[in-house]
């Protein structure tokens, strides 16, 4: 069987790929577990889509994982999900390094548990000196907090008459937004077959080409990412010129 890696071209990747990762609590559902079963199988999924966008040569790569709405889950559910991602990131901080990735984070990373706060501040500086891929975690990110904010820190700008108002532009405004010092991205992926942005990355993803596949994301394996860039390099972007 042929692989859908054969058809990509190397020298026209995207270079900031975004992943909404849904899906894991009816994946788990459709096999008679529960939830929580879905997103410790969702773990593996990210190490094989990080490991496979920095083999390509992958620049930025970001992923959904926990957005400023899912606080207002179950509690246990919340709570299980910190514990992944606390557990995950420590045991996968050696395979990062190995492997030259940097670790960031955008979102309100205040609303985090003190624990999961300081280790994942503490994975950052660790791999803060790789030079491959950039795994962005978007935790407890949504994309009206972060404008929200933006409009705040510039409205004080103003104020302070640090900044004229005619000095706001699309540039003064992404240079105000967590995502600051990354490029927006090129592909947006979003598994388990719901057609939605669920508050990601709105302004960023203006010119983004969106990819919808209905497996879930405990399901997602190479094959699928290799598929959703071959996808995107048939695709004709236009930028509206
Ligand atoms: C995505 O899977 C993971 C998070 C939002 C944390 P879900 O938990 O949303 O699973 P579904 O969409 O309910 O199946
Ligand atoms: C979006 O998925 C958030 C993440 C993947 C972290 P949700 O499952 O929370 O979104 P909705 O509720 O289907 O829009
Ligand atoms: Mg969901």
């Amino acid at each position: 069987m042929s692989s859908f890696k054969e058809k990509i071209d190397t020298t026209r990747l995207p270079k900031h790929i975004a992943i909404i990762m849904d899906g894991n609590g009816r994946w788990a559902k459709e096999r008679g577990y529960d939830r929580i079963f879905g997103h410790q199988n969702g773990v593996t999924s990210v190490r094989e889509t990080t490991e496979t966008a920095a083999e390509l040569g992958i620049e930025y790569l970001t992923l959904y994982a926990f957005s400023t709405e899912n606080w207002s889950r179950p509690q246990a559910e919340v709570d299980a999900l910190m514990e992944l991602l606390i557990d995950t990131i420590e045991k996968e901080t050696p395979t990062l390094t190995k492997n030259n990735v940097r670790l960031m984070a955008i979102g309100d990373l205040s609303r985090l548990p003190n624990n999961a706060g300081e280790k994942l501040q503490r994975c950052i500086a660790q791999t803060s000196q790789n030079t491959g891929l950039a795994l962005v975690l978007a935790l407890s990110y949504s994309s009206r907090w972060e404008i929200t904010n933006a409009i705040k820190n510039i409205c004080k700008e103003v104020i302070d008459g640090k900044c004229n108002i005619e000095d706001i532009n699309d540039d003064l405004i992404s240079s105000h937004l967590t995502t600051k010092s990354i490029p927006d991205p090129d592909l947006l992926i979003r598994t388990s077959g719901e057609i939605r942005i669920s508050n990601f990355l709105l302004w960023q993803i203006a010119y983004t080409e969106l990819y919808f596949t209905e497996t879930h994301w405990p399901a997602f394996r190479k094959e699928n990412l290799y598929q959703a860039i071959s996808e995107f390099q048939q695709r004709d972007r236009r930028f509206g010129k």
